[in-house]
């Protein structure tokens, strides 16, 4: 099969490397995939720049991708519930960005009707990262939430299942005027471009004071502070990406008096029973949300395969709205 590969990590896209490398073999419990379509996630910069290796085991050939679209070739002995020839997507530790996948049955889910093997392959990671990151802040309906950096590919959806779970009111943060009203259509009912000043005192004026309920943040350490001045009594916050750094000074004082929960998450390092239930969980919740066409998976932009570093640029340069996809 072809497949991108990454020989030695490096700040530039081109150490990206279009190649010819042997199938992957899968094992009695894994499903070996047709891949139609796969999809960039932040994380792969961070991969690609060496900085978050494949958990385990090195593998042979390096391969970036977290998620994926494609038609089942074959089945193990041990697999439950699906059959060649059926299209699934799934949540990968690594291995996307190529022509065939191996994927355990218990990550793999069947793909809606209604998606496009190009919308498929964008939704796992950011859909099931977003859920599973509102869920465990506690979200409940009524509740009002901000969502930082609206319009990459896991703030897209978060807006969309913050208001599927019945929040109140989804306020969210971008830097850039046009994201915000992209995001808008989406249901985002607060758009605050971060580039005309600070966001707490924005939040505090839609919400009468109050503060949100919960934030979905992103940005980490650049944020921390007004993240904490934003939130309502009893707010929470779930960390899943500290993209404006991890080490910063912390107001206690606030964590106390508010009485605050801090949390931070990661998807990809859990072991395969914890993945298993936030793709079910999702599957319950979210899955059927997309299937009906309530909840919208957008794809910014679509690549060939071949053409991985370019996609890389593209998300380098925060230039995307939703997701990024690698067309195989
Ligand atoms: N924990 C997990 O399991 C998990 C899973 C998936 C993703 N993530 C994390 O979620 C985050 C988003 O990932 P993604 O793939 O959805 O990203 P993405 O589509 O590449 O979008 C990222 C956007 O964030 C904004 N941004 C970047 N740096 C920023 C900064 N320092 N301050 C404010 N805004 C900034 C930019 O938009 P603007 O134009 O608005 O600046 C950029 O386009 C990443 O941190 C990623 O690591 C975590």
């Amino acid at each position: 099969m072809h497949a991108i590969v990454l020989p030695q990590p490096g700040p530039e896209p081109d150490v990206l490397q279009y190649r010819e490398i042997p199938d992957p073999v899968p094992g009695p419990e894994d499903l070996l995939v047709r891949v139609r379509a796969t999809a960039l996630n932040r994380a792969d910069l961070m991969q690609r720049r060496g900085g978050y290796p494949q958990p385990g085991r090195k593998p042979e050939f390096e391969i970036l991708g977290l998620e994926f679209a494609g038609e089942v070739i074959a089945a193990g002995p041990a697999v439950e519930g699906f059959a060649p020839g059926d299209r699934v997507m799934g949540l990968l530790a690594g291995g996307g960005y190529a022509e065939q996948v191996t994927i355990h049955h218990r990550l793999a889910m069947h793909v809606p009707a209604n998606l496009s093997w190009i919308e498929a392959g964008a939704t796992p990671e950011v859909y099931i990262t977003a859920h599973d990151a509102l869920l465990q802040a506690g979200l409940v309906a009524g509740e009002r939430v901000l969502v930082h950096a609206a319009g990459s590919g896991v703030g897209v959806a978060a807006i969309q299942v913050a208001k599927a779970l019945g929040a109140s009111l989804v306020i969210g943060t971008a830097g850039s005027d046009e994201k915000l009203a992209a995001a808008a259509e989406l249901g985002l009912d607060v758009g605050i471009n971060y580039r005309d000043g600070d966001f707490a005192p924005a939040v505090a004026s839609a919400t009468g004071g109050r503060g949100v309920d919960v934030i979905l943040d992103v940005i980490g350490a650049e944020y921390l502070d007004r993240n904490l001045k934003a939130l309502a009594l009893r707010g929470r916050i779930t960390f899943v990406g500290l993209m404006g750094g991890a080490t910063t000074p912390v107001n206690l004082g606030l964590i106390l008096s508010k009485r605050l929960q801090l949390r931070g998450t990661v998807l990809r390092a859990r072991p395969l029973e914890e993945k298993a239930i936030a793709v079910r969980a999702f599957e319950k919740s979210v899955l059927p949300h997309i299937a009906s066409g309530r909840v919208k998976v957008v794809v910014d932009s679509v690549y060939p395969l071949a053409r991985a570093a370019d996609a890389h640029r593209h998300m380098e340069a925060n230039a995307n709205f939703g997701k990024i996809v690698l067309e195989c």
